[in-house]
């Protein structure tokens, strides 16, 4: 079949679904391991979310809780970015993924409860989630570094690289978390 009828093809089913035909126009098609990457890309992101939810449910001290809510939004629109880049769109990226660090830097010093060897294994379970958090963080910024060097389109890989930044700042924010409480000995 024709590119030309292809693409009336999509206009017309586009038109039925409520999507200006210029967008389908604008479209983006992926080569085989561009499509692959991205599925890749999906899939730590889908875990990313899940891991913050559930790590923001186990954090003991408040404000690590808040620090992983935090992370855990950026997450879930890394997810929308690289689904709509799936499904050839541009994302819009705006102002996402700059998280104002200064919000969790206030509150200084442990939280009240609890004390003595609680308080010593509290921490020990916080210090464990910062842990597995970062190598996360690295493990993804790491994909997305390989990913980025595939793509053709300079945008999307510009697109690829803001995301690959937010990953690091979410390694730096764990990071400075446990430098502040005392749970990340400088080697
Ligand atoms: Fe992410």
């Amino acid at each position: 079949m024709p590119v030309s009828t292809l693409v009336e093809i999509e206009c017309m089913k586009s038109a039925v679904r409520g999507i200006l035909p210029t967008e389908v126009m604008n479209m983006m098609t992926w080569t085989q391991k561009e499509a692959s990457l991205l599925k890749d890309l999906k899939q730590q992101e889908q875990l990313c979310v899940e891991k913050y939810g559930q790590y923001a449910q186990r954090a003991n001290d408040p404000e690590l809780k808040q620090i992983f809510q935090s992370i855990q939004q950026t997450e879930q629109q890394h997810l929308q970015s690289v689904s709509t880049l799936m499904n050839g769109q541009m994302p819009q990226m705006g102002q996402q993924g700059q998280q104002n660090q200064q919000t969790h830097q206030k509150q200084n010093g442990h939280w009240q409860q609890p004390t003595g060897a609680a308080l010593q294994q509290a921490m020990e379970d916080d210090k464990f989630l910062c842990q597995d958090a970062i190598c996360t963080e690295k493990e993804v910024s790491g994909a997305y570094n390989v990913s980025i060097f595939e793509f053709r389109d300079p945008q999307v890989r510009q697109v690829l690289h803001q995301i690959q930044g937010a990953e690091q700042q979410h390694g730096e924010m764990i990071y400075q978390y446990m430098a502040r409480n005392g749970m990340y000995q400088a080697q």
